[in-house]
């Protein structure tokens, strides 16, 4: 029997001001989204901004439905649909902002396993790493720098 050990390296940012103006620009917009989530069962809004290689932005938020696993979280609508609409583009960077209706959310929100997933698939597609930043609604900023980082043993289409 061996061990294997599987760590990850994140960089965290005190607040939004530490960002670079490009990732705090991002991450505004990412916040900006979040006042257009429709989240009226979980009172959890989460807002996602990507910015794409043809100098696109593209935003999404959480979509709840009363059939709760019809809804979607932020990560995902953003992500496909800049698959649907630049299809070609390579995305950069994710900015997501999380933010409960029912307490202040302080801490960093990473995004759940299943939009690690979906994330991946785009990261994996387009053979370049994708910037994650992740923060709630105030409070300290964590950055990854590709998704993988953030999904050891991920399951990809090479065993297909
Ligand atoms: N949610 C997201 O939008 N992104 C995540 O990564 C985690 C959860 C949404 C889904 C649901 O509308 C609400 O947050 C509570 O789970």
């Amino acid at each position: 029997m061996n061990e294997i050990t599987i760590g990850t390296t994140l960089q965290v940012y005190d607040s939004i001001e530490e960002l670079s103006t490009d990732i705090k620009d991002l991450m505004n917009k990412a916040i900006e989204a979040r006042e257009n989530a429709y989240a009226p069962y979980s009172k959890f809004n989460v807002g996602a901004a990507l910015q794409l290689d043809n100098n696109e932005v593209i935003i999404g938020s959480n979509q709840e439905n009363a059939s709760y696993p019809s809804g979607l979280c932020a990560e995902r609508t953003a992500i496909y649909y800049s698959g649907a609409k630049y299809p070609k583009a390579k995305i950069l960077k994710m900015a997501i902002s999380a933010s409960s209706q029912n307490q202040v959310t302080d801490k960093p929100i990473p995004p759940c396993g299943s939009c690690r997933q979906a994330i991946a698939e785009y990261e994996i597609k387009q053979k370049q790493p994708i910037e994650i930043y992740f923060m709630g609604a105030k409070g300290k900023v964590v950055k990854s720098e590709s998704l993988a980082n953030l999904l050891p043993l991920l399951f990809d289409n090479s065993v297909l």
